[in-house]
C-alpha cells in the first residue's frame, strides 16, 4: 500500500476519513499477519511509516479519531506483543554430527578429555531430536510461573499464557522432591495428525496455507489469544533444564526420568549406553521408528550422562561440548514428472499438482506432489528470489526431479536434474483461465504490500462446476448441514446429472423423484457392468435395480427434509463463505441471531462499500478479513439469489442464547477434553454456549464440569485432583438435553 504524502492541510474531512480508514485497515492487517499468522507481509519501516501517517491524521482531525484507534499502541513495536524474558541460563544449540565417524569423534573427544580419570566409565544418553521449538518453563515451589521461547538463546518471549494451554505441561508439578526453583526445558511440537486436521479445517474455509508442523507449532505459540493456541493441541517433551536451585538428579538419564515423575511427557526412546556401537544402534532404531512416531524428529541427541562430568567438560562457542545432535539424512528419491495438472478447490484456488512416475521414499510410494502455485513452478518465491539453487530453475513436464519427504510427511521437489532435461521440454504455461469453467483465473492484489497473491483463483465462483460441486459437498457435509446420504459420491452424481446445481436444488429433489431414481439406477447399472467386466462375466439379463433404490431414496429425502430448519451457526458455515469456519460461523450466529439480520447487514455493507466498521458491529474474535469476506459475498448478486432461493426452502432457527434457569449447565464453566465422538469440538462449544455455559480451554478451580472423551489426559487428571464433576460425552448430552 502506498502512503498518500500530500500536505495534511490539503485534505478535506472526507478525504482524511477515508485515508484514516484505509491506514487503519492496512495496519490491522499487518498486525494480524505479524502476530496471528507469524507471517509478516510488510517491513517494519513500512509499518512505521503507515503508523506515523495515521497518527498525524488523527492529530490534525481529532474529531475523526476512531473509537477503535490503533494509536494508543507504540508504532513499530509489537502492538500487543509478548514481553521479553532474559534466560537465567542461556538456551544453547547443539553441535551436529552427520556420519557415524562424527559420533566416534565425539566419544573419542570425551575419552581424551577425561583421560586422566582412568577408572571412569563414560556413559551417554541417546534420545530423539524432536523437530519443534524449544521452550523454558519456570517452576517455583512446584508451580508453573513463567514460560518463554528460546528467542536468540539469551532473551526469549514470555508466552506463559499460551504454554499453559498445552496439556503436556503441568501447572503444578506432581510428586515431590523438586528443586525450589527449576526451569524445565523441552520441545513444543505438533503431531502430524493435528497438522493435517488443521490444514483441512483451513482449506475448508479457504484460509491460510500451513507449511509444516514445526512452523505451524511456532505460529500457534505466538498467538495473542491463548484459546487459539489451545485449539491447536500442541504437545511437549521435557528433555533438559536451565536454571535450577539444585540438581534434579546426579545424571541426565535420572533427571529426565524425574521430570516424568513430576508430570511431564518424556521420550520413551531415551536409552543410556557406554559404547559408540550401542549409541549408533539406538540411532538406527529411532531412525526406523521415525515414520511411525506421528511427529517429526530430525535426528538423535547424545548427551554425556554424568552431570558433574558435563560441568567439567563445559561449553565452547555457544554449544555444550558434552552433547551432539546426530542428524538424519533427508530421504530422497529421483523420478520424472509425467504431467502437471490443475485442481480447482472450493474457493477457486488453482492448485497445480505434478504427476510423477511412482517412486518409494522412506517407506511410502509418492505419485503426486503439490507444486503450490505458478511462482513455485517457475522457481521463485513471493519476493521473486530463486528457490531451487542460485538461479530460478523451473519445473517442466518430462523433467527428472529429486523429491524429498520433508519432515517425513509432505513430499516436495528439491531439485531438478537439468542434465537430464529432455531437449523438447518446454516451460509450463500456467493457465490464466480456469481449466474447468473457462472463467478468467486471476491473482488477487494484496492492497497493503502491493504484491500479487501467489495463488491464482478462478473468478467463476458458482458458475464454475469445480467450485460449485465442492461447495455443495461442503454444504451437505457433517460439520455443515449434515445431510445423511449426501456424501461426496452422491453429490457428484446429482451434480453431474444436472439434478442439483445449487444448494436450494437439494431441497426440491423429491419433486424430481423419477429423475433422481434414474440417475442412481444408471450408476448402479454402470457399477455392476464394470464389476462383471472385471470378473470376465458375460451379462445375460439386466436386473431391475431401480426398485431396490426406492428405500435408499426415501431415506435420503427424509434426511433432507429433516434439515429444513438448521441451527443458524451450521447454516452460516454451510454457505461456504471465505474465511468463515465453524467457530466464526458460531460467533456470527450469536451476533446476528437470525439469517435475515445477517443478510441485511451484508447487503448494507456491500452497498456502502467503504467503511466496514460503520456497518458491522465490533465483535470479539471477528476481524476485518471476515467482514470483508461477508461484504464481498453479499456484493455478488449471484450469491444473494442463491441464498434467497435456499431460504425459500429452509428456515434457519433463530439463535437464542438461553441463559435459562431451565438448563442445568447455565452459568457453569465447562472444559472439553479428549476425543468427542458424537459432536465436533465446534458443535460442543456452540451447544454449551447456547445453554448459557462458558467454555474454557484449561481446568482450574473455577471449572464446574469436565467433559472427557477417550484419550483425555492431564485435564482429566487435574479435574479428578480438584474434585471437579467429570462427565463422558453421553452424560453431557443427557445433561444438556434437560
Ligand atoms: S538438548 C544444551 N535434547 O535441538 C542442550 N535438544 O540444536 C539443550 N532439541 O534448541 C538441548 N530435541 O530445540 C536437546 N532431545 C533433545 C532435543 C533438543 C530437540 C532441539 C532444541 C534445541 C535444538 C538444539
Amino acid at each position: 500500500m502506498t502512503i498518500d504524502e500530500r500536505d495534511i492541510e490539503d485534505y478535506s474531512e472526507a478525504e482524511a476519513r477515508a485515508e484514516i480508514d484505509r491506514l487503519h485497515a492496512a495496519l490491522s492487517r499487518a498486525d494480524r499477519a505479524y502476530f496471528e499468522q507469524d507471517a509478516p507481509e510488510i517491513t517494519d519501516a513500512e509499518y512505521d511509516a503507515m503508523k506515523r501517517r495515521y497518527q498525524t491524521l488523527e492529530i490534525a482531525f481529532p474529531e475523526l479519531k476512531r473509537p477503535d484507534s490503533l494509536s494508543g499502541k507504540v508504532a513499530g513495536a509489537p502492538v500487543e506483543g509478548f514481553s521479553k524474558v532474559r534466560h537465567a541460563v542461556p538456551m544453547l544449540s547443539l553441535a551436529k554430527a552427520y556420519t557415524d565417524e562424527d559420533v566416534v569423534d565425539f566419544i573419542e573427544r570425551a575419552r581424551r578429555f577425561f583421560e586422566r580419570d582412568k577408572d571412569l566409565k563414560l556413559a551417554f544418553t541417546a534420545e530423539p531430536k524432536i523437530d519443534g521449538l524449544s521452550a523454558s518453563l519456570r517452576y517455583e515451589n512446584g508451580v508453573f510461573v513463567q514460560g518463554a521461547t528460546r528467542g536468540d538463546g539469551a532473551v526469549g518471549e514470555d508466552i506463559t499464557a499460551n504454554l499453559r494451554t498445552i496439556t503436556d505441561i503441568p501447572h503444578k508439578l506432581a510428586g515431590a522432591g523438586w528443586p525450589a526453583t527449576i526451569e524445565i526445558r523441552g520441545e513444543v511440537y505438533m503431531t502430524m495428525a493435528e497438522f493435517e486436521a488443521l490444514k483441512a479445517r483451513s482449506a475448508a474455509v479457504g484460509g491460510q496455507e500451513y507449511v509444516n508442523p514445526r512452523n505451524t507449532a511456532a505460529g500457534s505459540l505466538r498467538q495473542k489469544d491463548p484459546s487459539i493456541t489451545a485449539s491447536r493441541n500442541l504437545k511437549f517433551f521435557a528433555y533438559a533444564w536451565g536454571y535450577t536451585s539444585a540438581d534434579p538428579a546426579p545424571t541426565q538419564f535420572e533427571a529426565v526420568h524425574r521430570f516424568g515423575d513430576w508430570g511431564f511427557k518424556i521420550s520413551p526412546y531415551m536409552v543410556r549406553a557406554t559404547s559408540v556401537d550401542e549409541l549408533i544402534a539406538q540411532y538406527r532404531k529411532i531412525e526406523e521408528l521415525r515414520s511411525s512416531l506421528g511427529y517429526d524428529i530430525d535426528g538423535v541427541v547424545y548427551k554425556l550422562d554424568d552431570l558433574e562430568l558435563q560441568r567439567r567438560w563445559g561449553f565452547s562457542s555457544g554449544e555444550p561440548r558434552w552433547a551432539v545432535a546426530h542428524k538424519f539424512p533427508a530421504e530422497q528419491a529421483t523420478t520424472t514428472v509425467r504431467a502437471i495438472d490443475i485442481q480447482v478447490g472450493r474457493t477457486g484456488t488453482l492448485a497445480p499438482v505434478a504427476r510423477l512416475a511412482p517412486v518409494g521414499v522412506g517407506g511410502v510410494v509418492v505419485e503426486n506432489v503439490t507444486l503450490h502455485n505458478e511462482d513455485y513452478i517457475a522457481g521463485i518465491d513471493s519476493n521473486g528470489l530463486p528457490i531451487r539453487g542460485d538461479e530460478p530453475i523451473d519445473i517442466r513436464v518430462g523433467d527428472t526431479v529429486v523429491i524429498q519427504r520433508a519432515g517425513d510427511v509432505i513430499p516436495q521437489i528439491v531439485r531438478v536434474v537439468l542434465e537430464k532435461r529432455p531437449a523438447d521440454a518446454v516451460p509450463y504455461v500456467f493457465p490464466h483461465t480456469c481449466p474447468v469453467c473457462g472463467s478468467p483465473a486471476t491473482r488477487e492484489l494484496n492492497e497493503k504490500t502491493g504484491k500479487e497473491d501467489s495463488r491464482r483463483r478462478c473468478t467463476g465462483e458458482l458458475i464454475c462446476p469445480a467450485q460449485a460441486v465442492e461447495q455443495l459437498k461442503h454444504f451437505a457435509s457433517r460439520g455443515a448441514m449434515d445431510i445423511e446420504g449426501l456424501g461426496t459420491e452422491n453429490v457428484e452424481l446429482l451434480f453431474n446429472s444436472g439434478l442439483v446445481r445449487t444448494a436450494a436444488d437439494i431441497f426440491t429433489l423429491k419433486h424430481r423423484r423419477a429423475e433422481v431414481q434414474a440417475a442412481f439406477a444408471a450408476r448402479r447399472e454402470e457399477q455392476s457392468r464394470q464389476r462383471d467386466a472385471a470378473a470376465g462375466k458375460v451379462r445375460t439379463a439386466t436386473r431391475s435395480v431401480a426398485e431396490r433404490s426406492f428405500e435408499g431414496l426415501d431415506k435420503l429425502f427424509a434426511a433432507i427434509d429433516g434439515r429444513r430448519e438448521p441451527e443458524l451457526d451450521r447454516f452460516i458455515f454451510a454457505l461456504g463463505i471465505r474465511h468463515i469456519g465453524e467457530t466464526t460461523a458460531a460467533v456470527l450466529a450469536k451476533t446476528f441471531s437470525t439469517i435475515a439480520a445477517l443478510r441485511d447487514k451484508g447487503l448494507e455493507a456491500a452497498a456502502a462499500g467503504g467503511n466496514l466498521h460503520e456497518v458491522f458491529p465490533s465483535v470479539n474474535g471477528i476481524g476485518d478479513t471476515v467482514w470483508e469476506a461477508l461484504r464481498d459475498f453479499f456484493g455478488n448478486e449471484r450469491n444473494v439469489v442463491a441464498l434467497d432461493s435456499l431460504l425459500a426452502q429452509v428456515t434457519p432457527k433463530e439463535y437464542v442464547v438461553t441463559v435459562s434457569a431451565t438448563s442445568e449447565v447455565a452459568g457453569k464453566t465447562v472444559v472439553f477434553t479428549g476425543t468427542l465422538e458424537k459432536l465436533t469440538r465446534g458443535e460442543a462449544k456452540a451447544m454449551a454456549e447456547r445453554l448459557g455455559a462458558k467454555v474454557a480451554g484449561s481446568v482450574s478451580k473455577n471449572t464446574d464440569i469436565v467433559v472427557a472423551g477417550p484419550g483425555a489426559g492431564s485435564k482429566l487428571k487435574q479435574a479428578q485432583e480438584l474434585g471437579i464433576m467429570v462427565l463422558d460425552e453421553d452424560q453431557w448430552l443427557e445433561m444438556a438435553a434437560k
